[in-house]
């Protein structure tokens, strides 16, 4: 463990998520105290535009931390204790393609899953073991990366893979933001909730939801089955994700669980459960990226713009669960506090039936080495099956990149329940092989004619 106060990077610094994330640590000064805040990203004048916004936040609260802004890692990292990473590699413009490729094809376009996801995976994977061995080479030895990049499962298996001994915890904040939800449903805060979840990133149940010792999953369950995990005022329920396309994705928790009550579901199962509802309602030409360049970002830009113009800052980001989320795992890992969170990590027997070594979402506790999942047994073999094929997706397209194995990525793809055929999947994997040139690694094939 490190002496407080710590020295902070942030990698993906120009991210519209950023002033969140830094509101967060400022109003948490006291239990997680910090001397300096570094913004590093490869994108300068993105990073230059938000930077201001980020100091401003910093210092309406303390004159005395160090603000840094770099594009050169070296600055970035050394002696570095935290890195939070949320790199987006290609930026909106790509998670654009993601959506739009497979919706051309009628099959569900996301950022996270289904082909999008893929697409979005064999971008990142590399590029984040690169930020790992510039972290490795310039931080505190001990230190830890806490990464928030999507699409999380994919890039902790690569990270896995590759950097198997890497001091990176791979979080996602749709867990807790569940619980947000639940807890304003059920009218209490979100901390005096103890879930029990398993799965993977995006793909995951929760199984049990105790307030005081007593499961609230019951009063869950009738609650959901008439407006889905939402309060009756939806906008009230969640800030964060209070666009149209968030409201539905929420009430969507409603149809699944009328067919399988059992368990709560992670919102992102209805991309799988019931893509072709998911196509009828997208857009092909509008996606959610769109929304998030339209909306957030600009909302971002525009205030940033404003302030240098006038030195009011605007209100324009969100201030929840993502960045609570963020600063809560970090602090237990800083001062081994034990905590229980949902995170990602090598399974390693926690679910008996799934592969020891797949990476799982779990309750873990959060020591300053590292997390300690619980133990969940086995799950049933509804649950079992879907999750073991999500994997295979998932693990298939980690061993194309780093193999550069064109068959391998179609078999990624083929296998992911978002695509009916091997038709869509050779489909929408040769246009994104067009759309991805200048991120993927080359795929090769194998079998190609006269070799
Ligand atoms: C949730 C997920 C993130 C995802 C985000 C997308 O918070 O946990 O992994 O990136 O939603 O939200 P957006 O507003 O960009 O569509
Ligand atoms: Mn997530």
């Amino acid at each position: 463990m490190f002496t407080p106060p710590f020295i902070l990077s942030i990698a993906g610094g120009g991210s519209t998520y950023t002033p969140g994330i830094v509101k967060s640590l400022m109003v948490r000064l006291q239990d997680f105290p910090l001397a300096e805040i570094r913004l590093y990203d490869i994108d300068e004048a993105r990073q230059n535009t938000i930077a201001p916004v980020v100091e401003k936040v910093i210092r309406d609260h303390s004159q005395r931390i160090k603000f840094t802004v770099t594009s050169d890692p070296e600055v970035a990292f050394s002696g570095a204790h935290f890195v939070f990473a949320q790199m987006r590699v290609g930026q909106y413009k790509m998670r654009e393609q993601d959506e739009k490729i497979p919706l051309r094809h009628g099959v569900v376009g996301q950022e996270t899953c289904g082909p999008g996801g893929l697409a979005y995976g064999l971008r990142t994977i590399l590029p984040m073991v690169e930020l790992i061995d510039l972290v490795d080479r310039y931080a505190h030895e001990k230190a830890w990366i806490v990464n928030y990049s999507n699409p999380a499962a994919i890039v902790a298996e690569g990270v896995r893979r590759l950097r198997p001994n890497a001091r990176v915890l791979n979080i996602c904040d749709m867990p807790v933001a569940a619980m947000r939800n639940m807890g304003a449903i059920l009218g209490v805060d979100r901390h005096k909730l103890e879930v029990d979840y398993f799965g993977l990133n995006h793909f995951g149940w929760f199984t049990r939801v105790l307030v005081d010792g007593e499961d609230k999953l019951p009063e869950l369950r009738k609650h959901i089955a008439k407006f889905g995990l939402l309060t009756e005022d939806a906008a009230k329920t969640d800030p964060q994700h209070s666009d149209p396309s968030w409201v539905k994705t929420w009430r969507n928790i409603k149809p699944i669980m009328d067919n399988f009550p059992e368990y709560l579901p992670n919102p992102y199962l209805q991309y799988y459960l019931m893509p072709n509802q998911i196509v009828a309602h997208q857009n092909p030409d509008y996606t959610r990226a769109n929304e998030v360049m339209d909306g957030r970002e600009k909302k971002l830009f525009a205030a940033a713009e404003e302030y240098k113009r006038t030195g009011i800052l605007p209100d324009a980001f969100h201030v929840g669960v993502h960045g609570e989320f963020i600063v809560d795992v970090a602090r237990s890992l800083a001062f081994n506090l034990r905590s229980r969170h949902l995170v990602m990590v090598e399974n390693r027997g926690a679910i008996t039936n799934l592969p020891y070594d797949a990476v799982v979402e779990v309750p873990a506790y959060i020591t300053s080495e590292g997390p300690e999942p619980i133990r969940i047994g086995q799950v049933p073999l509804f649950h079992q099956t879907l999750l073991q094929q999500q994997l295979a997706s998932e693990q298939l397209l980690v061993e194309a990149t780093i193999e550069g194995s064109y068959e391998k990525a179609l078999q990624a793809f083929t296998l992911n329940r978002t695509v009916p055929t091997m038709e869509h999947a050779k489909a929408i994997l040769d246009e994104m092989i067009e759309a991805n040139r200048d991120y993927w690694p080359a795929l090769q094939k194998a079998w190609q004619d006269g070799e």
